[in-house]
């Protein structure tokens, strides 16, 4: 059996990957783990436990993690997702939906699980590395039991979406992403070289408000927002980027994917801050590198996605 954590900053495209997550029958999804990313902890903690009700998921538990970057400090415009990081759609969060106080933290549930499940552990981040390089700290022996790590973030051979030259996940953190980079973990990088490359249009989506369930026409207005955020800052792209289900669908379907090896570091400071590029110091006898999808069979993918999100969200799982 093989299993996977989630670990996410939900985030509109992060609650696809958990839907798409929920519907894959290769993995046991044993938790979520949430930052924060596209909102603050408390709106991303509260967006993943709304969309596990939504989903007929109750069950599955979800962690909180780190609040903030390793260094800096994180701002909010609602850009692409919201203020919420749901569209506006649920807004300030109760106090009864933010974390419980006694509960786990996400690094002791991931440490915990490796512990239990080791190299059967497939460990996929949708949102920035923060909380895989505390893990990598405090647990360094655990962080490299695992199986696999397969994350949303980096842009190799196209430009950054956050600036020119960085992706979101990575300059969300780049302290973290920097520490997690240069580790040698069995890691996998799904960028914006594969991702802005597998798109989904407004047509796709109106088929799921035609299932007439009450997550279909949730999932349909979130993605709605999502489509004219894309179409007001990239007129030219023909649909709105599938982020990070594309890191779950290289869990599940890796033979999709064209990798390549590299040791990889991550600019920290000056105008390249974010930016991804090979480590030339890396010590290519003890580290092993990281792999960067630079190509994808999206058509494969996407009618994969578009299947098994119409049973996900007509409650077929
Ligand atoms: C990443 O940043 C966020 O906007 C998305 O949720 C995704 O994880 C894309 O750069
Ligand atoms: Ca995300």
């Amino acid at each position: 059996m093989n299993y996977m954590i989630l670990s996410v900053d939900t985030g509109i495209d992060d609650a696809l990957a958990i839907a798409y997550a929920l519907g894959q029958k290769e993995y046991r999804l044993l938790g979520i783990t949430v930052s924060y990313g596209m909102a603050p902890l408390e709106k991303t903690y509260r967006n993943t436990r709304h969309l596990l009700n939504l989903l007929g998921h109750p069950e599955v538990p979800v962690y909180p993690g780190s609040t903030a970057p390793l260094q800096g400090i994180r701002t909010y415009n609602g850009d692409f997702h919201g203020m919420d990081g749901a569209a506006n759609l649920l807004g300030e969060p109760s106090w009864e939906e933010r974390p419980p106080e006694h509960i786990k933290s996400s690094v002791t549930f991931i440490k915990e699980s490796i512990e239990q499940y080791g190299r059967d552990l497939t460990l996929v981040t949708t949102g920035p590395l923060t909380d895989l390089a505390r893990l990598l700290s405090m647990h360094p022996l655990q962080c490299r039991a695992m199986g696999q790590i397969i994350s949303m973030g980096g842009a190799l051979t196209c430009p950054g979406n956050s600036s020119p030259v960085a992706e979101a996940n990575i300059k969300a953190d780049v302290t973290a992403s920097k520490a997690v980079l240069e580790a040698g973990l069995p890691l996998t990088l799904i960028g914006l070289d594969v991702t802005r490359k597998t798109l989904l249009t407004l047509d796709e989506i109106q088929t799921w408000r035609d299932l007439c369930s009450e997550a279909g026409f949730f999932y349909c207005n979130l993605l709605t927002f999502y489509l004219n955020e894309y179409r007001r800052f990239y007129p030219y792209l023909k649909g709105c980027a599938l982020h990070d289900p594309l890191a779950v669908a290289a869990a599940c379907n890796p033979q999709i994917f064209t990798m390549l090896p590299f040791h990889l570091t991550v600019c920290t400071d000056g105008p390249l801050t974010g930016r991804i590029t090979e480590n030339l110091m890396a010590d290519h006898e003890r580290t092993r590198e990281t792999m960067v999808a630079l190509k994808v069979d999206s058509q494969a993918f996407k009618s994969r996605f578009l299947d098994m999100m119409r049973c996900v969200l007509e409650g077929f799982t």
